[in-house]
């Protein structure tokens, strides 16, 4: 895409074939009961997600503070506002969030795709997994037309895990979202349904 200062067609991995191997079933609908993984999770991970995500509270690193947010995200999926998942292991352990946000209907029929996995869990395609799952949630289960996601430029590995889904960059925003306590921009990506 012209216009943009990143060239993010040089970010598509080689074609090994890699990703078109990932593991079956990443995620599934969050629950009450999984408060305590998340903090878990959010504690252990804190340093590693602090660069790429909104300035959390102390209370979100607390048993509490996941049990509110759970509580929030189901709310909110109960209004068809959100679809907030939990990204499964292997061994069907929880390791990380993946959600659709800000679901538009009407002539929009769009959502914002938010993810992150727990440090040790990288590296595998466990996130590539997820999101090719949360696709299928949003075009084929919640029949949107179209999923958006934005990241930081410095954000390689995630515009490459929205590359292997198919997701192309349409934008770029100066000063879009404080991430880490900053204004900052962002490189906008969507994928639209073949519909
Ligand atoms: C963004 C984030 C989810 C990406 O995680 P990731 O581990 O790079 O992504 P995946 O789980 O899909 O793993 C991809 C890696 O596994 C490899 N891999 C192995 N098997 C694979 C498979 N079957 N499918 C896909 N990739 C596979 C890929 O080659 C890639 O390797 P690399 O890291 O050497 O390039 C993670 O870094 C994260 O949570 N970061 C912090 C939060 C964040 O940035 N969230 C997004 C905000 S926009």
């Amino acid at each position: 895409m012209s216009g943009v200062p990143y060239d993010t067609e040089a970010l598509r991995p080689s074609p090994s074939g890699l990703w078109q191997h990932a593991p079956v079933i990443t995620t599934r609908l969050i629950t009450p009961g999984d408060a305590a993984v998340l903090a878990d999770l959010v504690v252990g991970n804190r340093e590693f997600l602090a660069p790429w995500e909104p300035v959390r509270p102390d209370s979100y690193f607390t048993y509490d503070g996941q049990a509110e947010a759970i509580a929030e995200s189901l709310e909110r999926y109960e209004r068809g506002q959100q679809v907030p998942r939990v990204i499964l292991d292997e061994a069907g352990a929880v390791v990380g969030r993946i959600n659709l946000n800000n679901v538009v209907r009407g002539a929009f029929q769009s959502a914002s795709v938010g993810y992150w996995l727990a440090q040790d869990a990288g590296g595998r395609g466990l996130a590539t997994a997820a999101v090719a799952e949360l696709v299928a949630v949003g075009f084929d289960e919640q029949g949107l037309h179209r999923l958006e996601a934005g990241t930081i430029p410095e954000n390689v590995r995630s515009q490459a895990v929205l590359l292997r889904n198919g997701f192309e960059q349409f934008g770029y925003a100066p000063r879009y979202l404080s991430i880490a306590g900053r204004w900052q921009d962002h490189l906008l990506f969507q994928l639209l349904r073949d519909d």
